[in-house]
């Protein structure tokens, strides 16, 4: 009789059986542990872009698509949304509970200590030409933070990992705002003591004394401007194991440097398919310029000859509405109210939105908007340039990046990640000369 948490697994061929684990998790689906397949019957497992596979054991977040539920560390979404910030849930999803005041506000101290950025680094973005991406500077810069912690770092200290941690958080914002600032030729801003996490962001990208916004205008730091910020970094912050944060944990398997795994982490995050939706969705929304014209959009994304798709609609998990695209499209009224009223890209948005989730297509395959739809508004209402959107989505997600880290590295089963494939090559041939070819 075979364990009740098992399943057989038969090869008609030859008979063979063999029982497969039944792992159960504490929410969602089990899974069935596949890894002594191969040596029982033989056979590895086929799955492109991981559809049905668990690639680890994760206590950080958990979705549930059909429902639209998103949990990081067991508390919903919308309860994060509405009393905590980004801050407080980076502490949440790295040490798995919420902190105390004091711990808070030592975590707090640990991030402002580490905002700055070390002045040679400042350097590198000289090497940059005016118009490169700032994606693209990020992946580079961030990448060579590897550089200035290497030699001395000791990721089996559980201490040094978690100054490897708070590091990232905390010079991430710096690193972004310096992009923007190259790109348009002003100088560097420093991060201010003063400042909370949110507010010295804005600050480093638009602190000066500029004609386009008038001297000392400091508009930016308005508590709308500040508070929704830190919304869409808490609503960005993780998404457990998405293209992103796996590439992060792929890389930190092979015992890499931390910093050089959330490079790849953010060169991940880059593609349309994933962070990149945001830019694209906005670009997406200018195309279509006029509500008249959605119709002639909505049918190129239904014809399988055209390449194009509705930027910010659909998601691999959920088959619901995407509970985050909910809490920002009722945060974009009170950002737009503030700062751009009656922007008529959001207008276009939300009509866009109510013909898609009307239309067949998008009912049959259960498509609904996602976090990237109503996110590039609110960017462009604080004036972020569409180009920086990304990074936006990378500043948030490190926190994220960094609790899977941390929780990988704690993990003392780790083994180094390596994906098995079905070969479909020329087999086995010997070598022509070229005058024999
Ligand atoms: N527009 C039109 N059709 C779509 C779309 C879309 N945005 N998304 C999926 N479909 C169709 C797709 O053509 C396929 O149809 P069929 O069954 O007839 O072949 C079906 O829906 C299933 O799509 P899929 O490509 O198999 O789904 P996936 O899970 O592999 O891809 C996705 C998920 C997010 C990459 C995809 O929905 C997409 O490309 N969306 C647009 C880009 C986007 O908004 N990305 C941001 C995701 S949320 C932020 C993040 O996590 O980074």
């Amino acid at each position: 009789m075979a364990d009740p948490k098992c399943v057989i697994v038969r090869d008609p061929a030859n008979g063979r059986e063999a029982e497969l684990p039944v792992r159960e998790g504490t929410l969602g689906p089990a899974v069935i542990e596949v890894r002594d397949l191969p040596s029982r019957l033989g056979y590895f497992t086929y799955d492109p872009g991981f559809v049905s596979t668990a690639s680890c054991r994760s206590a950080i977040t958990y979705i549930d698509g059909d429902e639209g539920v998103l949990l990081y560390r067991g508390y919903p979404i919308e309860q994060l949304a509405e009393h905590s910030s980004f801050l407080e849930t980076a502490y949440l999803l790295i040490h798995g509970e919420l902190p105390r005041p004091a711990e808070l506000t030592r975590f707090t101290e640990d991030i402002r200590r580490e905002s700055l950025i070390h002045e040679t680094l400042r350097k590198f973005f000289e090497g940059f030409h005016h118009d490169a991406h700032p994606m693209a500077m990020m992946v580079g810069v961030v990448g060579s933070l590897s550089a200035f912690y290497h030699g001395e770092l000791d990721i089996d200290d559980p201490a040094q990992r978690y100054i490897s941690a708070v590091r990232l958080l905390a010079k991430m914002p710096t690193i972004a705002a310096a992009c923007y600032r190259h790109s348009v030729g002003l100088p560097f801003v420093y991060p201010r003591a003063d400042l909370d996490y949110s507010e010295n962001f804005l600050n480093m990208m638009f602190s000066v004394p500029s004609l386009q916004y008038g001297e000392d205008a400091q508009w930016y730091l308005d508590p709308v401007a500040t508070r929704t910020l830190d919304l869409l970094f808490l609503l960005h912050a993780d998404h457990e194991q998405n293209a992103s944060t796996s590439t992060v944990r792929l890389a930190s398997s092979t015992g890499a440097n931390p910093y050089a795994c959330i490079a790849a982490g953010i060169a991940a995050l880059w593609g349309p398919a994933h962070g990149g939706a945001n830019e694209a969705v906005l670009e997406m929304l200018q195309e279509i310029g006029r509500p008249e014209r959605i119709p002639r959009f909505i049918a190129r994304a239904k014809d399988r000859n055209d390449p194009f798709r509705l930027m910010g609609f659909g998601h691999r998990v959920y088959k619901n509405y995407d509970p985050r695209a909910q809490i920002i499209r009722k945060a974009c009224h009170a950002v737009l109210e503030r700062f751009s009223p009656a922007d008529p890209l959001f207008e276009l948005a939300m009509r866009l939105e109510e013909i898609a989730l009307n239309d067949a297509y998008f009912i049959e395959r259960r498509l609904y908007p996602n976090v990237d739809f109503y996110s590039g508004i609110i960017y462009r209402a604080l004036n972020i340039p569409v180009n920086m959107f990304t990074v936006m989505f990378a500043i948030a997600r490190t926190a994220g990046w960094v609790a899977h880290w941390l929780e990988l590295k704690a993990d003392p089963g780790q083994r180094i990640g390596r994906p098995r494939q079905l070969y479909v090559g020329a087999p086995r041939r010997d070598y022509l000369p070229p005058a024999a070819r």
